[in-house]
């Protein structure tokens, strides 16, 4: 029963389909007041132009939101992605840490969040972001031998 009355439902709305596609929409678009040439643009009533502005407007949105479906926008460096501020300039932000250079005594800290003002080192912007974003991020601590 459920699916005769889905048929019945579904054969409705086609054949309203239907109607509005073959009757109703070029009745409508037969009564549109488009002009015969450019220059009937310019003798267009306030009334007319009234008449063709919301058509006009779903045509160009139409037009608009599939070409933006087609062609999407590549994204700038630091519109997306975690690096909002760093290096923007390159293609790649690599940083080289030799184990010389780490002291025995020493502690380095080092940015995983892309938010430090001393990347690549950590200055403790993670923790605003962590606090406005919801994340848990934190820096690479690498410690000296005897630190
Ligand atoms: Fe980025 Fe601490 S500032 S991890």
């Amino acid at each position: 029963m459920t699916g005769e009355a889905d048929i019945g439902t579904m054969d409705g709305f086609v054949k309203g389909v239907h109607d509005v596609v073959t009757r109703k929409l070029p009745r409508y678009l037969q009564s549109l007041p488009v002009p015969k040439s450019t220059a009937g643009y310019t003798q267009l009533g306030q009334k007319e132009v009234l008449i063709l502005l919301w058509p006009t407007l779903l045509v160009f949105s139409v037009l608009y939101f599939t070409w933006c479906a087609l062609f999407p926008d590549t994204p700038k460096k630091g519109t997306v992605g975690i690096n909002a501020s760093i290096h923007l300039d390159r293609d790649k932000v690599v940083n080289n840490v030799s184990v010389a250079d780490i002291e025995d005594t020493a502690t380095k800290a080092y940015c995983r969040c892309w938010k430090s003002k001393k990347f690549p080192y950590c200055d403790g912007a993670h923790n605003k972001h962590n606090k406005e974003c919801g994340d848990n991020v934190g820096p690479l601590i690498i410690k000296g031998k005897s630190a």
